[in-house]
């Protein structure tokens, strides 16, 4: 994440009419004298519409949209880390080097970075890739980690995670979650209580999803999480 603007910028920026309706609703949220208070969601909307960065411009409209001092946007901006204000690469890889992470081997993680893309915060040649470190994503049980775009990438070696960065280089798609078949955040191996099925018999829904082990959980800890299991926990 740079806290400096961009070097080169575009002439200007709009939201789509798409986002331009979704903006209006958002700010409608917020009692008169307040909208401004809309000024996260909406950077971090037009940063989604440019493809992962802010451009000087987008800054600008939305400070003018929200009647917002330009300096005002300009400090969100450069204080949270989740906006960036140069360009990355059509891949942003987020790896975790806190201190979970760290021990885990998030320093392999980041030489495989080196390896594939390049320098830290440097978009790689072929404009596939950036990568960058940041601090905790509060996935630590899954440690080491890294946040691809949108996605969690969890339990990391420096074998499954080149292999990401070149199914993705090919244009594949790549499961995110946890690499080495564990269940989300479950114990290495599967869940290791409450997992008698007489504790679920009267329940005719079953175990929620993600509790503890009957035969069926057992086997689904043999899966990779599914898309709806990504993200912080
Ligand atoms: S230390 Fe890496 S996710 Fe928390």
């Amino acid at each position: 994440m740079s806290v400096r603007l961009a070097v080169e910028q575009p002439e200007g920026f709009a939201f789509t009419p798409a986002n331009l309706e979704w903006a209006k609703t958002q700010i409608k949220k917020y009692p008169e004298g307040r909208q401004a208070s809309a000024v996260l969601s909406l950077l971090w909307r037009a940063q989604e519409q440019i493809g992962g960065w802010l451009p000087e411009p987008a800054l600008r409209y939305i400070a003018d949209m929200l009647d917002m001092a330009y300096i005002r946007v300009y400090e969100l901006v450069t204080f949270y880390t989740m906006f960036n204000l140069v360009p990355v690469g059509r891949y942003y890889v987020q790896v975790c080097g806190t201190t979970p992470c760290m021990l885990g081997g998030a320093e392999d993680i980041k030489d495989a970075c080196r390896k594939h893309i390049g320098e830290k915060d440097h978009v790689s040649d072929d404009g596939m890739f950036s990568w960058t470190e940041v601090e905790c994503l509060g996935a630590c049980v899954n440690a080491p980690m890294a946040q691809i775009n949108k996605y969690y990438y969890e339990d990391l070696t420096p074998k499954n995670f080149e292999s990401i960065l070149k199914r993705l280089r090919a244009g594949e798609d790549v499961e995110p979650g946890p690499q080495d078949g564990r269940q989300t955040s479950a114990p290495a191996g599967g869940p290791n209580t409450l997992t008698d099925p007489a504790l679920y018999a009267n329940d005719p829904s079953g175990p929620e999803p993600g509790s503890a082990g009957t035969t069926v959980m057992a086997s689904e800890a043999k899966r990779p999480a599914s898309k709806h299991e990504k993200g912080p926990r």
